[in-house]
């Protein structure tokens, strides 16, 4: 009697990686982040936030702090934030916050978002914060980790475990906890009618299923179009609005586990320089507003296709379902199913983080522990 699998294998649930598990995991890190964050009227029940909410109306700017994915996950806040509780909001990289002397008031939130919960630069910048008399609210995926519990609220993402070293299900996890934050916001400060909040409560809770879609249809597409790329020198991201993030998301991804030289950018700077790289054959991964609502968005982003395209590129649209620009111009399309655009990004990133896997394994790369990267960073 011979046992043909050992424990690591099991608890990569048959997977052959971590990262595969986890990124299939990314419908079920969604999901559990919403789990019993509700009260009986659907109404968002976030006590365990323990702000009073009236210390929340009083809350007139937001400076989100975050190093590597989860800054991503903090620029997609950024956009949904705004736009439903009308308070600015910043973005910075927890490692730039505090040397620059930032401006800080009781009035204003920071929140500081660590899969980890361990990351030195975010702590330490969340710890300037504190001193300079800001509350810090953490969103973070390790219950007990050091940022939670040096922050005076913490808003827990439910995605379990993540071993690979590059974040995956975490980051779809961190950028729900952040619509919840931002959804709350709303309905506290009264920004958002109930049936607004209700609406996009319930777009939310449908995302999962959209994200397993895309697990299913759109795997082999994925993994053809890695495989007819393995040897490409380097890959452009382009995106724009909530599409920006996830155009640098996707290049962080790939450069970090397949070692390939990645730059993303807001498709609207294309113009202002990245033009200059493109050759015929470069490949360029863009990431396609839906026509609907921001139809503009979507037809500044199909000219940028053209563009490229006119230039000899090769276009990797991340399109929504049935778009014919995206059908016409591209040379491959990896499709998601309508959704509300800001809202998107759960969707949009998986088959980018399912590219840049691909691609490691093309390439016989060890996808769990790439080179030279720490799962943690417990130094300044
Ligand atoms: C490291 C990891 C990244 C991660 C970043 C922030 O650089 O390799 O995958 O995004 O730290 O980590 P955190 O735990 O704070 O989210």
């Amino acid at each position: 009697f011979t046992v043909n699998w050992d424990a690591s294998a099991a608890q990569k649930g048959g997977w052959d990686s971590y990262m595969d598990k986890e990124i299939h995991e990314d419908p079920k890190a969604v999901a559990d982040t919403l789990l019993g964050r509700f009260g009986p009227e659907g109404e968002l029940n976030l006590d365990e936030l323990r702000i009073d909410p009236e210390d929340i109306r009083q809350v007139d700017k937001i400076i989100i702090v975050a190093c590597g994915t989860a800054s991503y996950a903090g620029m997609v806040a950024k956009y949904a934030i705004e736009h439903w509780v009308r308070i600015p909001v910043e973005v910075e990289l927890a490692h730039e916050f505090r040397y620059r002397d930032p401006i800080l008031t009781s009035r204003t939130l920071v929140v500081a978002i660590s899969q980890s919960g361990e990351t030195m630069d975010t702590l330490m910048a969340l710890r300037h914060a504190r001193e300079q008399g800001s509350r810090v609210l953490a969103i973070c995926n390790t219950q007990g980790s050091t940022i939670p519990r040096e922050s005076d609220a913490v808003l827990y993402t439910h995605a379990g475990p993540e071993i690979a070293v590059a974040s995956t299900k975490a980051f779809v996890a961190q950028i729900v906890a952040a619509y919840l934050l931002g959804l709350y916001l709303a309905q506290v400060k009264g920004t958002l009618f109930r049936d607004e909040i209700h609406q996009t409560v319930d777009s939310l809770r449908a995302m999962p299923s959209k994200i397993e879609w895309v697990l299913d249809t759109q795997a082999d597409t994925v993994e053809r179009t890695a495989s007819s790329l393995v040897d490409a020198k380097s890959f452009l991201f382009l995106g724009r609005h909530v599409g920006y993030p996830v155009a640098m998301e996707g290049a962080l991804k790939l450069k970090e586990i397949a070692y390939t030289f990645t730059e993303g950018f807001a498709a609207g700077e294309l113009k202002h320089g990245p033009i200059a790289l493109v050759e015929p054959g470069e490949p360029i991964v863009v990431i396609v507003p839906s026509a609907r609502g921001r139809g503009t968005l979507h037809k500044k982003v199909v000219s940028a296709i053209e563009e490229v395209k006119a230039r000899g590129a090769f276009v990797i649209a991340v399109a929504e379902q049935g778009d014919p620009d995206a059908e016409e111009y591209a040379d491959v399309v990896f499709w998601r199913p309508a959704c509300p655009t800001l809202l998107s990004p759960l969707v949009d990133v998986v088959p980018l983080q399912l590219f840049a896997l691909d691609m490691a394994k093309s390439k016989d790369l060890d996808v769990d522990k790439p080179r030279n990267l720490a799962k943690s960073v417990t130094v300044e």
